[in-house]
């Protein structure tokens, strides 16, 4: 006979202090439909612990020695679901119009960098597929666009005097560590097609290893999109599937961030369910073939 977990009851109170908590930490608002979830996490949590009631729960999490513990279940309550080229429609708009508009506006000024940044990138599959769309548009362009560089041998995939810098962050350090590793099984792979597997991945036994190249242009951090210090001068931000979890207060905060950590002009990319309508009017929508961007309006 299997006996019931004994689960300890978790008050009204308990349960707002701990939702206004991880509020304020990083942004996740858990509402009516979503309860359910933190109540499930927060049990497990609290079993972990081995502590027998959800205020001291809270008083450990609120103090010094709670630090990890707080780590520990924020890290619990992302939903991580991601995969290579998700969005098909949008990622064709930033290859192949606004990646073209920002090369062309970025060569007129002989200004040779850019500078990516994927805010809440789970397991990576979101800034490799930008770093191997970036390689493809910068071959492409240089093809059409020659440049009086030595090109070196062998051929680099960004070729000079480009240089490509990719950040991509999250909160929890559990799928900074799988993006870092870049080793994904079949499963993962469904949406990437014959040619970028050859071109970009090494089969290792039964995982698809990203190769050494593209991984060189990724750098993976630990960013809380809810503090004011983040990464500025970027020309693209992608924050897809991440503010769907935050209340309209903190979108509008986590979009005014955006805009000051873009360089003018740059662009804003979210997810596919997630609109700047009502939210923002600093930025100008641009819809194509079903893809959507937003891109900074300048005063
Ligand atoms: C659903 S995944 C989206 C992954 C990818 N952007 C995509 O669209 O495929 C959401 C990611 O946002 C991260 N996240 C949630 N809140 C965050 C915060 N306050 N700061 C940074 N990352 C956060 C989660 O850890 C998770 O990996």
């Amino acid at each position: 006979m299997v006996t019931p977990a004994i689960q300890i009851v978790l008050t009204e109170p308990e349960l707002k202090l701990l939702q206004t908590l991880v509020y304020q930490e990083c942004g996740m608002y858990f509402d009516e439909r979503r309860v359910h979830f933190l109540q499930d996490r927060l049990q497990r949590r609290l079993k972990a612990t081995g502590l027998d009631s959800f205020y001291s729960y809270y008083r450990l999490l609120t103090s010094r020695e709670g630090k990890s513990e707080l780590a520990a279940l924020l890290e619990n309550l992302t939903v991580n679901e991601t995969s290579f080229f998700r969005n098909k429609p949008q990622l064709e708009l930033f290859q192949k119009t606004i990646l073209e508009e920002i090369l062309h506006r970025k060569q007129a000024r002989r200004d040779w960098t850019l500078r990516f940044w994927s805010a809440g990138c789970s397991t990576g599959q979101e800034p490799y597929t930008a770093a191997m769309q970036i390689c493809d548009a910068l071959a492409y362009y240089y093809l059409r666009n020659p440049l009086p560089f030595e090109m070196p041998s062998p051929k680099p995939l960004i070729p000079p005097p480009w240089k490509v810098e990719i950040l991509a962050s999250d909160i929890s350090y559990s799928v900074l560590r799988a993006a870092q590793e870049g080793m994904y099984p079949e499963h993962h792979m469904e949406s990437v097609d014959y040619a970028y597997r050859l071109r970009y991945f090494d089969k290792m036994g039964d995982r698809y290893a990203i190769k050494k190249g593209v991984k060189e242009l990724v750098h993976f951090d630990f960013h809380n999109l809810k503090t004011e210090f983040l990464p500025q001068r970027n020309d693209v931000i992608f924050c897809r599937n991440v503010m769907i979890y935050f209340d309209e207060a903190e979108q509008k905060r986590l979009i005014d961030k955006f805009y000051r950590c873009l360089n003018p002009e740059g662009y804003l990319f979210i997810g596919h369910a997630e609109s700047l309508f009502g939210l923002s009017d600093k930025f100008k929508m641009i819809h194509l073939n079903n893809g959507t961007a937003y891109q900074r309006i300048e005063a």
